[in-house]
This record gives structure tokens, sequence and C-alpha cells, in this order.
């Protein structure tokens, strides 16, 4: 049986596939970690869906790189998957095509934005440039578009970052592939992420774009995530 795991930063994004998958909570894997499983079978797979918890301070999700880093890793040691789906919400860009609502997956490789270190050769070990499978007939089959994930520790985009995203040609902006990606090529494990934009950099208020649009993208990335499996469309890559 084919094993996928899904790997979510946020309850919001995890919760409409858990529900739709009807997967059930497993606990105690992880120890004193923060990271949480969720498992199920759907046709012949199965479904693993690990989030990366909650601060017991705040209350809020662990978003960011260093939660994502130590979810992916507890995630491929314990359950050893085929492949790894990231699912989650990224912010696009109107001029590269991109609309609120929109699904795009991961495409040629996965980048950093905000690791910036001005010694030769440096940055680019700090960009990253991570493996993604070739997204290009799952696209297609599934009506996906398609772009070069980039990954940093903040909501906000400084002029930095801009300049490393034109350096690498990053077109959507999230807080987690690049570190998911950076795992699951240390493991070899193949690593697909799947994003559903729900704010255009640049189009106003981050935070009110985000608030506004995270149930509908929720819901589409859900849409997205079960076709992916429902349809088979991995067997594609
Ligand atoms: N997740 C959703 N929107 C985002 C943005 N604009 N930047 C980083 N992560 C995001």
């Amino acid at each position: 049986m084919k094993k996928i795991c899904f790997i979510v930063a946020m309850m919001a994004e995890a919760k409409p596939l858990i529900r739709h998958f009807s997967l059930i909570h497993q606990g105690g894997r992880f120890g004193q970690a923060p990271v949480q499983a969720y498992r199920g079978v759907y046709k012949d797979k199965e479904i693993i869906l690990v989030v990366n918890g909650q601060d017991s301070e705040t209350g809020l999700d662990y978003i960011g790189c260093e939660a994502a880093t130590l979810s992916t890793h507890l995630a491929i040691t314990f359950y050893q998957p085929d492949i790894i789906i990231n699912a989650g919400t990224a912010g696009g860009f109107a001029s590269k095509g991109a609309e609120v609502g929109d699904i795009y997956l991961s495409h040629k490789y996965i980048v950093f934005h905000d690791r910036r270190v001005d010694i030769p050769g440096w940055n680019r070990m700090g960009q990253g440039y991570f493996r993604c499978i070739d997204s290009d007939k799952i696209a297609l089959a599934g009506g996906f578009k398609q772009g070069i994930c980039t990954s940093g520790s903040s909501l906000d985009m400084t002029a930095e970052d801009a300049e490393q995203m034109r350096q690498t040609g990053g077109e959507i902006k999230d807080m987690e592939a690049a570190a998911i990606a950076w795992v699951a090529q240390l493991y070899n494990v193949p690593l697909l992420c799947v994003k559903a934009i729900t704010d255009l950099v640049g189009g106003g208020s981050t935070p009110e774009q985000f608030d506004k649009n995270i149930a509908m993208a929720t819901s589409k990335l859900k849409d997205a995530c079960f076709r992916i499996v429902d349809e088979d469309l991995l067997a594609l890559k």
C-alpha cells in the first residue's frame, strides 16, 4: 500500500483534510514534541497527516521553518512515507498571474528567500534549491497552476526578500515549504507542495487578506488534495 504523508502547518489548513479523509488522531507518537499525527486509509492508500502542533504559551499553531523541519524529520523517521505532500496556504503575485483561491503545485525546485549570507558560494547554499517531484502531468490533469515555492520566516516581504525572489524566480511565498523540502531531500523522500493562495503580495494588507480568504482557500486546498489522492494523480509523475 502506498503511504502518503501530508505535512501541514496550521490546524485551519489540516482540519478540512482530517475530516474529509476521516483521519484518526494518533496519540503519543512523538514524545515531548508538539507535532501531532492523524492516520487513515483511503482506497488503497495509507494517509498520514502530520501537523506542527501548538505553542502552549499562546495557544497558536507553530508556523514557520523550525516547526516544519521538526515535523518532517519526525514524520519521515516514524512513518517512512513513500511521498510527502506539503499542503498549505501561500501568498501569490498578481504580476505572475496569481489570483486568490488558486491552487499551485511546486515546480522545478524550492528555495528560501530570507537567508542572506553574502560570501561567495554561501548565498546559493542558503537559498537551497531543493528537489520536488515533476508536477507537469498532475497540474495538467488537475487544472492546477505551477510555481516555484519560496519560503521565509515572515508573513511580510522586505526589499531584500524581493531581490532574492528575483534571483531565484520564486513565485509562491510561504513559511514552510523549503524547510520541508530540505529534510525530504536529505532522506530522499519525494515531495510535492500543494498551496492555496490566500493573499496577493502588494495587494493590500496581508493579514486582512489572509483572514478574509483562509476559509475559502483551505476548502479549495482540501478539494485539490482529495482529487490528487482520489484520482491517483501522483501516479502520473
Ligand atoms: N501564507 C499565506 N500567505 C502568505 C504570505 N503572503 N507570506 C508567507 N506565508 C503566507
